[in-house]
């Protein structure tokens, strides 16, 4: 059993530490730099969530698509089920797993299980092949492009549409109407399921799903201005810090001394190598700590308070005035990182994860690639996006060339309004605009039945957490909306039924 989670989901990524330079733009894969030492420190905090699910593998075919005879290859998918609310003949919601193993995302989509006893619905988490447990190749599978070539989202979609007919017909419910739901990356698979098998799901609630992040359907700098924006939105003084910091980190490392004196200002556990560990370390903390912006405290990623940008920002604001802007900056990314108070040290180099081999960098070499650049007023140094030296950098680690336009040609972005309003509907698209995905999202209303729900204080999927005491009234007021959508699919769905008969 691979209880070695995938701690770290999210469309987040790491800063491609094989690139020596660290000139050009980090590509954001959705395991962080940091993912051993904070998944240690995850573990240490929180027990292995109890989920009320009960845990199925199913026999699933290795290649959808082709009829060669490896393709028949079976391999074995997991899955988990919530029985107890379910009325049988009643609606199925199934969560489209993303890049990790399907408790985690079970664990932190408590919304399904709030609202599965309103609808008597019963609730499958289907967990995507090659994360978790679901190894086609067993310890083998993350090899080499033999086996990857298996991972893409083609594949994972169809293994879902495959799954739920199985599943449909060994509960004898096959008019049961089924609703997809996923978030971030399991979000994009939740709205391409819904276009591509409407035959199978009557809707999808896609939560923080950045299917436009692709291509240059949006500015490829919107995602750190996005970061960006959350920082200034709290204090223009901690913004400007922030930008400053980075000028102070290259000129202090250029010091004799300078490697140590970080070393010591970054309380680290082992003298530094390299400022570019620095560096990564304090993006990956301004970067997550934007998604995670919940409006209560939460432990997504890390424990962290309600707002933890502001709480961060209020850090910076609090120094006097002759602080350095390093030791600014180290306090506010040691709250994401130390906010259970546990940590002696940082272990700031830990996470330069060279072996490469993990789901998410493989997907994101070949068919996820989303362009990403830091303009002049984002509070990261300017970056661009070179292509040519990301491609080399896939090659190399795999032997593959990356296609960077499949996705929009498989499942379309371009001018999506105009395409989706008349081919699509039944999609809620819901977005924070506190996450930086939101703006690869879709954040206008398409069509009568194509809905983007906003929150302008919303954070990565926020909506999809358990309902808390604490929760604000916008938050209760959108997932109220969900479930009235969701609710409406389903009324129309059996009024067309009873029609046809
Ligand atoms: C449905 O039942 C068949 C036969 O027992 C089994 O092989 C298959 O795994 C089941 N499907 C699911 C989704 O569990
Ligand atoms: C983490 O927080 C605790 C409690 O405030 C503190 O004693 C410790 O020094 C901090 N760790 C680091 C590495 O700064
Ligand atoms: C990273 O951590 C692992 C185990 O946690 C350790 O074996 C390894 O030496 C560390 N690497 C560095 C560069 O500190
Ligand atoms: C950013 O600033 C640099 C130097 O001032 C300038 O050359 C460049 O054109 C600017 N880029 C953008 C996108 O404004
Ligand atoms: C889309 O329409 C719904 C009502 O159906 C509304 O609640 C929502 O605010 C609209 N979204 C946007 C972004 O205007």
């Amino acid at each position: 059993m691979a209880s070695s989670s995938t701690f770290l989901f999210l469309l987040l990524f790491t800063i491609s530490s094989t690139t020596a330079t660290m000139q050009s733009i980090p590509t954001y894969f959705p395991r962080s730099t940091y993912q051993s030492s904070l998944q240690k420190q995850a573990k240490d905090l929180v027990s292995e969530p109890k989920i009320p699910y009960e845990t199925y593998y199913f026999p699933q075919l290795l290649d959808h698509f082709t009829f060669r005879p490896q393709s028949s290859k079976i391999f074995y998918q997991k899955y988990l089920i919530n029985s107890h609310y379910w009325h049988h003949g009643g609606p199925i919601f199934v969560y489209t797993g993303n890049e990790g193993n399907i408790e985690w995302f079970a664990a932190n989509t408590g919304f399904m299980l709030d609202i599965a006893p309103k609808f008597q619905a019963l609730l499958v988490f289907i967990e995507h092949r090659f994360y978790g447990e679901s190894m086609p190749f067993g310890k083998d599978s993350y090899n080499s492009a033999k086996t990857l070539g298996y991972l893409n989202s083609r594949q994972a979609l169809a293994d879902f549409a495959v799954l739920i007919r199985s599943l449909k017909k060994n509960h004898s419910s096959e008019e049961s109407p089924v609703v997809v739901f996923g978030g971030s990356y399991g979000g994009m698979l939740a709205a391409w399921f819904r276009l591509k098998y409407p035959h199978i799901a009557i809707g999808a609630l896609a939560s923080s799903a950045p299917i436009l992040q692709f291509d240059d359907i949006i500015p490829w700098s919107s995602f750190y201005d996005a970061v960006s924006k959350d920082y200034k939105d709290a204090s223009v003084n901690c913004y400007e810090v922030i930008k400053g910091s980075w000028q102070e980190l290259e000129a202090l490392s250029a010091q004799k001394e300078g490697l140590a004196e970080l070393s010591r200002t970054f309380r680290t556990c082992k003298n530094l190598q390299s400022m570019y560990s620095v560096r990564n370390w304090l993006w990956t903390a301004f970067v997550y700590t934007a998604m995670v912006n919940y409006p209560t405290k939460a432990n997504f990623m890390m424990p962290l308070p309600a707002y933890p940008v502001q709480a961060m920002c209020k850090i910076i604001d609090g120094f006097s005035p002759g602080a350095t802007k390093l030791s600014k900056v180290f306090a506010a990314a040691s709250l994401y990182y130390n906010y259970s108070q546990t940590q002696k040290c940082f272990e700031l180099e830990n996470g330069t994860d060279v072996h490469g081999l993990h789901g998410w960098d493989w997907q994101a070499c070949t068919e996820m690639v989303m362009p990403m650049t830091c303009s002049n007023e984002s509070m990261f140094s300017p970056s661009s996006f070179n292509y040519k030296e990301f491609a080399d950098n896939c090659k190399e680690k795999y032997g593959v060339m990356p296609r960077p336009h499949w996705i929009t040609t498989e499942y379309g972005g371009s001018r999506i309004e105009l395409v989706l309003k008349r081919s699509g509907s039944n999609i809620i698209f819901s977005n924070g605009m506190q996450d930086p995905w939101s703006r690869g999202s879709v954040l206008k209303n398409i069509s009568a039945t194509i809905i983007a729900l906003v929150t302008e204080k919303g954070a990565h999927h926020v909506d999809f957490r358990s309902a808390t005491k604490e929760d604000p009234e916008w938050l209760i007021q959108q997932r109220r909306k969900e479930v009235e959508i969701i609710q409406n699919w389903i009324d129309e769905y059996y009024m067309d039924i009873e029609q046809e008969r």
